[in-house]
């Protein structure tokens, strides 16, 4: 079925994803805009930039006939991975960049608005939406990212300087109970009538041997105990390259943790707290969710377990760590030119995330969603979701 995008109602999303970004910065100083601590997290300001070089590459120049791009260098210095759209400053090195600064870039984004409102209200067609759309979409992604990022940067101050509440909406955990899903066969991933994502597609029919999914995801109580059991020392837990990402990074705790007297402690964004037991456990690895669900006698669903019981679950607390592969669906394509870099050529060596963090802008998550990350990953907002067989 072929869907038909409704000018106004995108150019309204398009509007308020383009202020949310801003809005995210704002509790910012200047210098908090800059650095990158790791090659994962980039400096604030890139962001802010680099979604709105997508609007320029991917709608304005290709599509606005008298366009003028904002600066000649903009496009290698704000290009993420795109192959096609030519050289690019190398990921590492985004926080050597300490110009343009954030008022330059505030002005870049000032700029590449001003033309997109024009463009709106020109003929557009239904080509062009999908392209707005998908750097809407993309825009969302990165909102996300800004808060892991800033989390990091912040978190990696010894003053743990308070950003704010905006982000913090867990809550405890409900008493636990098991959901169950059928043996059976399953229809997976998205019908393509609202917007998804290309590797949603195509919908297809999966086996399920049956299983229980745990409606609580596993509380930072339930990990401690894990933790204190010596679990970080036993390597019968851990897959080999977990063990030896353990030894190579010295990890002993999820990110964030620390012992203040004798007290656990976690960094969030509204400072370093006593560490809530009830609630849910926060930036956890892959490695680490598998360890804990094998030291508890559970497992972590598969994304397709988890999205045939997605209906009875309360999720939306932390991206949900799957036990699957991120493989294409069958029958996936991707399309041609730039946008066709935006998915597929990541389906190696990561793993799927389902659900939605407090991070993750409103309405940007469904069912069928697939969140992806090396397993390494832990500065993101996951969490832990066990299943019984
Ligand atoms: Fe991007």
């Amino acid at each position: 079925m072929k869907r038909n995008i409704d000018l106004d109602a995108l150019r309204e999303t398009w509007r308020m994803t383009r202020r949310r970004s801003v809005e995210i910065c704002a509790p910012l100083k200047a210098e908090d805009h800059v650095p990158q601590p790791i090659t994962d997290v980039s400096p604030p300001k890139w962001h802010l930039a680099h979604s709105s070089w997508f609007f320029e590459q991917f709608v304005l120049v290709p599509f606005s006939a008298d366009y003028r791009v904002y600066h000649p260098d903009y496009a290698y210095l704000f290009n993420s991975y795109y192959n096609h759209k030519g050289k690019r400053v190398s990921r590492a090195d985004r926080g050597f960049m300490t110009r343009p600064t954030v008022d330059e870039i505030l002005a870049y984004r000032a700029y590449v608005d001003e033309k997109m409102e024009r463009f709106f209200e020109q003929e557009v067609d239904q080509k062009q939406l999908e392209v707005i759309e998908i750097g809407t979409q993309h825009e969302q992604q990165h909102q996300e990212l800004l808060v892991y990022d800033i989390k990091y940067i912040l978190g990696s101050q010894p003053t743990h300087p308070v950003y704010g509440a905006f982000f913090s909406r867990e809550k405890p955990q409900p008493h636990t109970q098991w959901v169950p899903v059928n043996e059976g066969i399953c229809e997976i991933g998205a019908d393509g009538t609202t917007f998804c994502f290309d590797n949603e597609l195509a919908r297809h029919k999966v086996y399920l041997p049956g299983c229980q999914l745990r409606d609580a995801l596993i509380t930072n109580g339930e990990f401690l105990e894990f933790v204190e059991s010596g679990a970080y020392e036993n390597f019968d837990l851990w897959h080999a390259d977990g063990w030896d990402f353990l030894r190579s990074e010295n990890i002993q705790s999820p990110l964030y943790w620390t012992r203040r007297e004798d007290q656990w402690h976690h960094y969030t964004l509204e400072g370093l707290q006593p560490l809530p037991l009830d609630r849910p456990v926060q930036h956890v690895s892959f490695y680490e969710a598998f360890a804990f669900a094998e030291w508890a006698g559970w497992h972590l669903p598969t994304e397709f377990e988890w999205e045939a019981a997605s209906g009875q679950l309360d999720w939306g607390h932390n991206w949900e760590w799957t036990n699957s592969a991120y493989l294409p669906y069958p029958g996936f394509s991707k399309a041609p030119g730039a946008l066709g870099e935006y998915n597929g050529k990541f389906m190696v060596n990561q793993m799927v995330l389902r659900g939605a963090s407090a991070a993750t802008t409103p309405g940007h998550s469904r069912p069928t969603y697939r969140n992806f990350f090396y397993p390494g990953a832990r500065w993101i907002f996951s969490g832990i979701r066990v299943a019984k067989s």
